[in-house]
Formats: C-alpha cells, structure tokens, sequence
C-alpha cells in the first residue's frame, strides 16, 4: 500500500474489514489519515495500551469531541471517558452505583413491555426503518429512565447523540455542519441545565437527583462537571446500542438461519450478541495520546502522537479468532475488547447486554425472516463508532399455523 488509509474516506467507512486486514498484515502499529496518527492492529497490544494509562492518556480521545475548529468548550469532551488515573477513578466510583446488577435487574420488565410494543408496531407496518422503528427507541427509552427525561423528547436525543459523536470527522470546508453543531451543543446545554435546575428544587428516583446529592472528597460535583456526566451518558448510551441492535438486524438478513436458531432456542441470543459485538463492534476503536516517547511493538512513536486502538480489527486477529470473517455462533476466544479493557472498560456493558437481549428475545420470538430492503447503507461518519445512519427492512412473521417459539414471560 503506497499512500495511507484514511479511516475517515467513505472506501474505509463502508467497508471497513478488508482495509483492516491489510493493516494488520503490515504489522501491528501502522499509520494512516486523518493527521498521520498510529493504528494499533492485534489484540495483544490493543489490551496493552488500553492498560498502560500512564503511557497512553485517554485525552487522545478529545480530537474526536473537542475538533480544533470548535472555538468553544464541549462538555462532552470534558467527562471521565477523556480524564486518567486517578482523576478518572474519583468521578467514575460515582456513577458507577447507577450501573450495579440491582438497579438493572428492576428494568427488564418495563423493557421488555417496551420491546415487545415495538415489534408490533414493526410487524404492522412490515416495511420499516429498522433503526428509527426499533434500535433508537429501546435504548433511548432506557436512557430516559435512567436519566429521567422526558420521553417525547427522544428524536432530539439521538440527533444529539449523533451530533456529538461525528463532530469530529467534519471536513474544514464544512461549515453548514459546523454550525449545526454549535446548534446541538447549545439545545444540549439549555436543555440539561433545565433538568438540573429542576431536580434540584424537586429531587426524583433519578441518576440526575443522585448525582446531584453526590459528594467528591466530601465536596459536590459543580454544575460544569454535572453537564459532562450527562452529555456523555447520552452519548455512551444511545449510539452504540442502536448501533448493536442495527447490526444484529443485519447479520440476521445475512444468516437467515441464525434467525431461525434463535427463535428455536432464544437462549443462544447472548453467545448472538457477542459474536455480532465481534463481527461488526458499535465502538470501532478508541483513541489515546501518547505521553512520552514510547515504543509500542517495536514501533518508535514520539511523545504526543495520537494512536487509535482499532477494537475491530483487533476482534479479527487471527492469532486468537481464527476465519474471523465469518460470523460463527460457538466460537471461543480470549475476553472480547467491544467493550473496552482496563479502567475505562464500558461502564454500560451489562445494561447494553441486558437491552439487546430482551429486544432481540421479543423480536425474534415474532420475526421469522428480516430481508434488507437497500443495495446502499450510509454509514455514520466516524472514527470511533460505526453503524448504518438507516436501515430500510422487510420483516416476516411465522407462516399461519406454523408452530412458533413460546413467548417469553
Ligand atoms: C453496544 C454497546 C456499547 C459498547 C460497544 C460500548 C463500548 C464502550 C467502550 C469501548 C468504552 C471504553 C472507551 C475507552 O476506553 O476509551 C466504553 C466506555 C463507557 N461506556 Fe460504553 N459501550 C456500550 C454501551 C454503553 C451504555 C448503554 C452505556 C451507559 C448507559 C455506556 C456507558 C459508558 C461509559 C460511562 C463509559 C466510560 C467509562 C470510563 O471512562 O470509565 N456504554 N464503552
């Protein structure tokens, strides 16, 4: 390969895998476009920088939230997922009580209420836009829930959640674009600093009422720090569920069969997710900034050199999954990366889990057959994470008298 990839060309962000493999057959450590930064290939390094804080700074990330062209702050790109040890650990321990497995468990009813309401909806209709239909809704109410937001107010949070995550692959000549997102960041705020000021005369059942009430060091979190924590729960929340939710549609349209396993035995939908998280991750890659001059397998990289750490091509190494291209339901392997590694590894892991496989249980005990209803998926333009922006499908239910798959309670 004579001129670098550029992982933010519609070649790569369409279809990424093949361009990934030829990088990691270059080697390990490789460089690409936009700005010359450093791809990070296998697994075993992926897992290392991920671990290394002191060497890689999570402050790598700000290029993709905090664009040079943005001449004002993001809050976004001011919360933990961009702060290292020990900062990091100080406000992470406060939102993490949020994520325990008790507060989880009381969601799966309403979910699954929520879920089932949205197959139906699917089936009437037939022909949908799967990710409007049905991956943006779940997650999104979710995330109302936890957040206590209002739920009409859905189209707005994914628009912002995808705002913010592609702000960072804008083109200098962009300027529409651009001031589209000073729009976002500025409805963001308005409509954040109306929820805070709100719980705080009148304090829910809420993460925002407890936020409010929490204490760092014996010292209360300040309005700015307070926005951050909602700015990128919104983001971590949304974009990528639907982004899993969007791709396990479409492995279903590729393996029709897999479907079909599914609906014969829903038990598998967990070994289905996870597989789906390998095959085609919501979070492509993340990105770390390197503190010092440090050599990273064998590959000299200056101090300040920007490394994207590529979980998907990580998750098709072929030293620990073999014929990675394939999708294969029973494969094993070391833990997976999709949801990170180390201190920064996805608080939301279990919710996203819990979300997928209820919806998929409910979608799949209705669903016989989805068929993608498109020759051209536009992809979301961006470094870290990756789904389709819509995806046009036909569902088809059980044939009448066909015996179907018990609903689950
Ligand atoms: C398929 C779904 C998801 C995937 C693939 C995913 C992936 C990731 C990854 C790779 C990271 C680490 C980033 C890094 O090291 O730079 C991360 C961090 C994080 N995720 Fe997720 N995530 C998902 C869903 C969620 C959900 C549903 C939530 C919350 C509602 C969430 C909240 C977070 C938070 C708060 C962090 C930052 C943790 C920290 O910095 O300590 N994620 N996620």
């Amino acid at each position: 390969m004579g001129t670098r990839l550029d992982l933010l060309s519609r070649e790569y962000l369409e279809s990424p895998h093949p361009h990934l493999t030829a990088l990691r057959h270059r080697g390990p450590v490789v460089q690409v476009d936009p700005g010359g930064m450093w791809v990070v290939t296998r697994h075993d390094e992926a897992q290392h920088v991920l671990k290394s804080t002191s060497l890689f700074s999570s402050q790598g990330l700000r290029v993709s939230a905090q664009p040079a062209w943005l001449q004002r702050v993001n809050p976004f790109a001011e919360s933990l997922l961009f702060l290292d040890p020990p900062q990091h650990g100080r406000l992470r321990a406060l939102v993490s009580r949020a994520f325990a497995p008790a507060a989880l468990a009381q969601l799966e009813a309403r979910l699954r209420v929520v879920a089932r309401e949205r197959v139906a909806g699917m089936m009437n209709q037939r022909n949908v836009d799967f990710v409007d239909a049905f991956a943006m809704p779940i997650p999104a109410t979710v995330m109302g829930w936890l957040l206590g937001l209002d739920a009409s107010l859905q189209q707005h949070f994914s628009r912002w959640a995808s705002d913010l995550v592609t702000m960072g692959g804008v083109r200098p000549e962009d300027t529409g674009s651009m001031a589209r997102y000073y729009r976002t960041l500025e409805e963001m705020e308005r409509y954040f600093q109306g929820v805070l000021d709100e719980r705080r005369s009148a304090p829910r059942d809420d993460m925002v009422s407890d936020l409010l009430r929490a204490q760092v060091g014996g010292v209360a979190l300040t309005t700015p720090e307070l926005m951050s924590f909602l700015f990128m729960l919104l983001v971590a929340g949304l974009e990528t569920t639907v982004n899993l939710l969007s791709q396990c549609a479409r492995v279903f349209a590729q393996h029709p069969e897999l479907l079909l396993r599914l609906r014969e035995d829903p038990t598998l939908i967990p070994r289905f997710v996870e597989e789906t998280l390998r095959y085609e991750p919501s979070v492509m890659a993340t990105l770390r900034l390197c503190t010092q001059d440090v050599t990273l397998a064998g590959v000299e990289l200056p101090q300040g050199a920007l490394v994207l750490v590529s979980l998907a091509s990580a998750a098709r190494d072929e030293k620990y999954f073999p014929d990675g291209d394939r999708f294969i339901l029973e494969r094993e392997g070391p833990p997976r990366l999709a949801f990170g590694h180390g201190p920064h590894f996805c608080l939301g892991a279990m919710l996203s889990r819990l979300e997928a496989r209820v919806a998929l249980e409910e979608l799949v005990s209705s669903v016989e057959r989805l068929e993608v209803r498109t020759e051209h998926i536009d992809w979301t333009a961006s470094l870290i994470v990756r789904g389709p922006v819509t995806l046009p499908v036909e569902l088809f239910a059980s044939a009448p008298g066909q015996p179907r798959t018990a609903r689950l309670a």
